[in-house]
């Protein structure tokens, strides 16, 4: 088949509607843009799929917190979606939605197909649901007896009749997938993960609700009107439907899909249920399911409680979306956390693009115009610079390996040897030297192969950086098609004699941040609401009766509360837990009492062992996780986390505190 007419079918996660988009969402769906900007850019019909997921029980219950109807408020959020990835120029095929009716037939075709198949049963589900990840789990599964280990949040315990997928049989099947297609989970590293996560034993899905409506119907002649299909089987099916899957399927020849772009949360998902969902459909299996890393902000996970947030339009619109394109894709290795920083950006921008990109270009600017009158002749490159030529031809026709197995980083480090490659040939052949020795074709070729070397990266960095690499074709005469393309990287030709045109600096050096942390807004916009409450006049008695309303008590009730100094002798993990210490706290008593407390998230063992703490000595003792807890630390909690109250200096253990 040649190149011209392969089918390519691209595609990242389809978005909750519960939250606005983030970096992280902006990073898969640039990953996969530039995926596809390659594939058109190398002639082949691509098909690029995006969307949102707007279904479930989370949406649901998000939309009722804004007393919107669930389909009110899946149209607002997926439109902010789309929006944004319209500004960011995202060249998606399609934006789906899950509440498109023809996917929501698709859907339903499809549990019809799996039904007939003898692959869903009707039974009763027993377990425990986190609505925020949309996922069940058994009790061994969860943290605490009652924690999802996902996300940390409470679950709920939900019997619900329910229909089940027989995933259990197709363990083996999805075995002998991940063995045959070793490159079928990228990066390979991850395929581990999900073959012993599989070989522990599947046990089949529960794939229909009947305690909230929020969802897909299940097919008319199912004749069950109460149930609504899981989330994750609506989700999934996505990826088919948007090609025709159950409704018209002209488009299905697209299938199956290059690479699913997910992130490493979503990855159970798409390597295990997903394939086995289309084996029962009879459907072949996508070619790669690409995860990728975790984006976090110093170190945290991003969350709105926290307000740590970084805004992708924020970041473009101050930095450039190019440039903000480059960083996030040459940053991380494909699969590895990574930590955005404004810091780490700037960098990017003023060594990686300004230093060794830009500063080459005006370099071959400069010198073209000052010697040549900005007319160039490739003639004598292969004559006086061919071993440049060669080592920088090899590495253009070596590197499309790395875009496919999302390597973006590797690609880009390649890239980037040739423009050192140019760098150096202009640093030894001295050009201006050469033309005073009148070697003027010496010089023409050196500054030829420069160009041409420019003319070669601006093709290959297309994808990534669209416009700004048009505009380097510019200042070199052509512009960036499949043609050329196919000329200048396939058929390794030369630009003939061309006219170089002069442009202004593409990246100008950054300096400091541009763009107020999270952080920092936060505190301005406190010292705001302090200023603003200050300068209110309110009569004292308004304002007490205002701030503390009826919960006063009188003197003798706070004295009920035996507050207590301690000393922490010993501190130990609570295996399992993932929020829980188990201390030793002296409280100058005959023995330690064991206090069972929830700050692991923020303490570790070493953090407590030997320091002192402020205990609630007469509560009464409770058990947690079967460990009996005698008493509570006092602590205080805000968006930035959580810190514990200390006496400023070392006091007795058991000094009273009030
Ligand atoms: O999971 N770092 O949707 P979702 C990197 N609807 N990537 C991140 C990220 C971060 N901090 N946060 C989010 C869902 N992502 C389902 C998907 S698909 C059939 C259904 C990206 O809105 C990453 O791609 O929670 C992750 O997999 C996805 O957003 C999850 O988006
Ligand atoms: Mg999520």
């Amino acid at each position: 088949m040649s190149e011209k007419c392969k089918k390519i079918y691209i595609t990242t996660p389809i978005y909750y509607v519960n939250d606005v988009p983030h970096i992280g969402h902006a990073y898969t769906t640039i990953i996969a843009d530039t995926l596809a900007r390659y594939s058109r850019m190398v002639g082949m019909d691509v098909f690029f799929l995006t969307g949102t997921d707007e279904h479930g029980q989370k949406i649901e219950q998000a939309a009722k917190a804004r007393g919107k109807s669930p389909q009110e408020y899946a149209d607002e959020i997926s439109a902010r979606f789309k929006n944004l990835w319209d500004e960011f120029d995202i060249s998606y095929d399609k934006f789906i939605r899950t509440t498109d009716p023809d996917h929501m037939k698709g859907v339903q075709k499809a549990f019809e197909v799996m039904y007939d198949k003898g692959d869903i049963y009707k039974d009763v589900y027993r377990g425990h649901y986190c609505v925020s990840c949309e996922t069940f789990f058994t009790d061994t599964q969860l943290v605490d007896e009652e924690f999802c280990p996902e996300c940390g949040r409470s679950t709920t315990i939900v019997e619900e009749e329910s229909y089940f997928f027989r995933l259990s049989k197709y363990e083996e099947r999805l075995l002998e997938w991940y063995e045959s297609k070793p490159e079928c989970i990228l990066p390979k590293s991850r395929r581990n993960e999900v073959i012993n996560f599989v070989k522990n034993g599947l046990e089949d899905l529960s794939i229909t609700r009947t305690s909230f409506d929020w969802g897909v119907k299940l097919p008319e002649k199912m004749n069950d009107p109460k149930h609504v299909m899981y989330v994750w089987l609506d989700a999934l099916m996505n990826y088919v439907t948007a090609l025709g899957y159950g409704t018209d399927e002209k488009r299905m020849d697209y299938w199956p899909a290059k690479i699913h772009l997910i992130g490493k949360d979503i990855l159970r998902f798409h390597a295990i249920y997903w394939p086995a969902f289309l084996m029962s459909l009879g459907l072949e299996l996508p070619h790669h399911i690409g995860a990728h890393g975790w984006w976090t902000r110093n170190g945290e996970k991003m969350s709105k409680s926290k307000g740590n947030v970084v805004d992708p339009k924020e970041i473009a619109d101050a930095y450039g979306l190019e440039n903000f394109r480059y960083f996030m894709l040459r940053e991380v290795p494909f699969g590895q956390d990574g930590d955005f920083s404004q810091r780490a950006l700037i960098d990017r921008i003023n060594s990686d693009l300004g230093n060794d990109l830009g500063n080459l270009l005006n370099r071959i600017i400069g010198m073209s115009g000052k010697y040549f009158d900005f007319r160039i002749d490739s003639e004598g490159v292969k004559t006086h610079h061919a071993s440049e030529l060669e080592e920088a031809e090899k590495i253009f026709s070596g590197i499309e390996p790395y875009l496919y197995e999302v390597q973006t980083n590797r690609y880009l480090e390649e890239l980037w040897k040739t423009l050192r490659i140019a760098n150096k040939a202009i640093d030894t052949a001295m050009p201006w030297v050469k033309m005073k020795e009148a070697k003027e074709k010496e010089a023409m070729a050196t500054i030829a192969l420069v160009a041409n070397i420019l003319a070669k990266v601006s093709v290959l960095l297309h994808p990534f950086m669209p416009k700004t690499t048009q505009t380097i074709a510019g200042a070199l005469g052509f512009a960036i098609t499949t043609e050329q393309y196919r000329r200048l990287i396939k058929e390794k030709s030369l630009l003939e004699s061309f006219t170089i045109k002069k442009i202004p600096p593409l990246f100008p050096r950054i300096e400091e941040p541009l763009v107020e942390t999270p952080a920092k807004k936060e505190e301005t916009a406190k010292e705001e609401k302090k200023q603003k409450r200050g300068s209110e006049k309110r009569a004292p008695s308004e304002t007490k009766s205002e701030e503390s309303g009826a919960n006063l008590i009188t003197i003798d009730q706070f004295f009920q509360v035996q507050l207590k100094v301690g000393t922490v002798v010993k501190a130990e993990e609570v295996p399992k837990s993932k929020k829980l210490l188990r201390l030793q706290v002296d409280l100058g008593e005959e023995q330690p009492r064991q206090i069972i407390a929830g700050i692991k998230e923020w303490y570790g063992p070493q953090d407590l062992e030997g320091t002192q703490v402020c205990v609630v000595a007469n509560l009464k003792p409770a058990k947690l996780m079967g460990m009996l807890s005698e008493g509570m630390l006092l602590a205080a909690k805000d968006e930035e986390g959580l810190c514990l109250i200390r006496p400023e200096k070392p006091r007795r253990p058991g000094s009273a505190i009030g």
